[in-house]
């Protein structure tokens, strides 16, 4: 098939967007993005540089400084900070409470585009996060929004945070994730939203092969794979 095919799946956090999006990824052959984890490393960056994350001027300009590395690996996306391998540490909660900063400025997500289209350049792509299919790759000729009920995003949630050695009581996850959805659906820019034409898959009941075959339904009925 000629061209490149790019694939976004949008949603919010713990809904699986990342698991889905990896292994929807590999049974396709194609690469996967999981922009996310570049907002988590701009932000891991930033915090690790002591700035005021409230001072957008200075966190750009530190952003000049900036070299994210990605490698795939059997284990998910490596993530590289000026060489240097965060890929745990840009999963804490003190990261995931602080992204907001960075996430709301047009200005940072415009320097932050580049490295999210550039996957798109050589590979067929799926590509997962919050304006995958609005902002990103509008042009994606397939786009998912996937959701799931709050105590089961919760639940994925305290297992992710249990990985890297974070015990949080349950309902203090929940309240982290309704105060991250609405700072993720109100912000001016770039909110997170159903794009335009995208098929929605409520994943609370589902197995994740149920939505992947779901999903690769879907990329055959256009022809795409
Ligand atoms: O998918 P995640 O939980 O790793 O994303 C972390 C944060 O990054 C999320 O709260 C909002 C931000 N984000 C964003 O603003 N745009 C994206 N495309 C992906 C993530």
């Amino acid at each position: 098939m000629a061209g490149k095919t790019t694939i976004t799946i949008d949603g919010p956090g713990g809904s699986g967007k990342s698991t889905v999006a990896r292994r929807l990824a590999d049974s396709l052959g194609f690469a996967f993005l999981d922009s996310g984890a570049i907002y988590r490393a701009a932000t891991w960056f930033a915090l690790d540089q002591g700035l005021d994350l409230t001072d957008t001027a200075r966190v750009l300009q530190a952003m000049d400084g900036l070299s994210l590395h990605f490698e795939q690996t059997p284990a998910g996306m490596s993530v590289f900070v000026n060489l240097v391998d965060v890929t745990g540490q840009i999963r804490t909660r003190e990261v995931s409470n602080s992204i907001f900063h960075l996430a709301n400025s047009g200005e940072v997500r415009s320097r932050l585009i580049g490295y999210q289209q550039a996957f798109a350049q050589d590979a067929d792509l799926v590509a997962e996060g919050r304006d995958m299919g609005s902002v990103v790759f509008p042009d994606a000729p397939l786009k998912f929004y996937l959701m799931a009920s709050l105590e089961i995003r919760a639940r994925r949630r305290q297992r992710e945070l249990e990985q890297v050695g974070e015990q949080i009581n349950f309902e203090a996850i929940k309240e982290e994730i309704l105060i991250r959805d609405e700072r993720d659906s109100n912000r001016e820019v770039a909110p997170l939203c159903k794009p335009e034409g995208a098929v929605v898959i409520d994943s609370s009941d589902l197995e994740i092969q149920q939505v992947i075959a779901v999903m690769t339904g879907e990329a055959r009925s256009r022809g795409l794979v």
